[in-house]
């Protein structure tokens, strides 16, 4: 079969399901299996397609028209302009969360060897992320999820970061509670949907992304932040920055839990939504 029939009839497929954008998946899957980007799909409508690689197409069609997040089936997901690999293991990185790497990057200009702590790394983003805008600078980086750790740690190898950032099992800054405060800055992007949402969320979402990156935070979501916020003002030095990605609701709910810190602060994201929260320590 030729290649630009291929495609018309995997789009037709995915349509039928209704599952986002079927002429871009079924584009992208084709890209996967032939390990080719999107001009090439272009400049070969009619390149003929071998057995082998059909059965790869048709594979990755089921899989998508199944609901299975694009990304879990090709293995990829762009984040701040570095390719990451994911699995079912780690969150798909999400835009919105740039938004917290870009503040957390305003608060550390100038600081000279900041130590920072990503707390619930999952595919290892937000690290990672900053690792490249901070040359230098050594991250420390936890998950509660070893599988995830995993695959944050493959992504350092893969952007050659491994040296600089370092990963490692806690829950949530737990590990790091027994000696005297030691970090700059606090990231984190946690487990924030509340048990009363679950069935608001996209099903591909709620069925296929792993359990414990979207949920623990009890029915409101705000469980976490109210221990994450207690140790991070006992990890951080006087002064230090924490910045959290928070849930579309749950801004006042968080200011209520910072009234003991200073400069506490909202950034909203492109469509006006308070997406992460700012606070310093005393
Ligand atoms: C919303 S995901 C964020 C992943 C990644 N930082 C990102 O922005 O794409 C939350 C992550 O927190 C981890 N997590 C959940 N509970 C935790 C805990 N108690 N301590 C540490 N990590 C936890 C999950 O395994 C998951 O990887």
């Amino acid at each position: 079969m030729r290649l630009d029939l291929a495609i018309r009839q995997g789009t037709e497929r995915l349509e039928a399901r209704a599952r986002g954008d079927a002429r871009l998946d079924a584009e992208t899957l084709m890209m996967h299996v032939l390990g080719r980007d999107r001009a090439y799909l272009y400049a070969h409508p009619d390149l003929e397609l071998s057995s082998n690689q059909l059965n790869r197409y048709d594979e990755t069609l089921q899989r998508r028209a199944g609901g299975e997040p694009l990304q879990y089936i090709t293995g990829h997901q762009e984040f701040w302009g570095l390719d990451f690999l994911v699995t079912p293991a780690v969150l798909i990185p999400r835009p919105e969360t740039e938004h917290a790497v870009e503040a957390a990057l305003e608060l550390l200009r100038g600081l000279e060897d900041p130590h920072i702590v990503d707390v619930g790394t999952g595919s290892g983003c937000i690290a990672l992320a900053l690792a490249s805008e901070l040359s230098q600078t050594r991250i420390e980086a936890v998950d509660i999820s070893n599988e995830a750790l995993e695959v944050a740690h493959r992504n350092a190898e893969r952007l050659n970061f491994a040296n600089r950032v370092v990963f490692s099992q806690s829950d949530l800054l737990g590990k790091y509670l027994d000696g005297a405060p030691r970090f700059d800055m606090v990231v984190s992007n946690p487990p924030y949907v509340g048990d009363s949402e679950a069935d608001k969320l996209q099903v591909e979402v709620r069925e296929h992304e792993p359990h414990c990156a979207l949920f623990g935070g009890g029915k409101e979501g705000l469980d976490i932040y109210r221990r994450l916020i207690p140790q991070a003002a006992q990890a951080l030095k006087p002064g230090g920055w924490l910045v959290m990605e928070i849930g579309y609701t749950q801004e006042q709910a968080i200011r209520e839990l910072l009234t003991r810190w200073k400069e506490v602060q909202s950034v909203p994201d492109l469509q006006g939504i308070p997406r992460v929260v700012i606070a310093r320590k005393k």
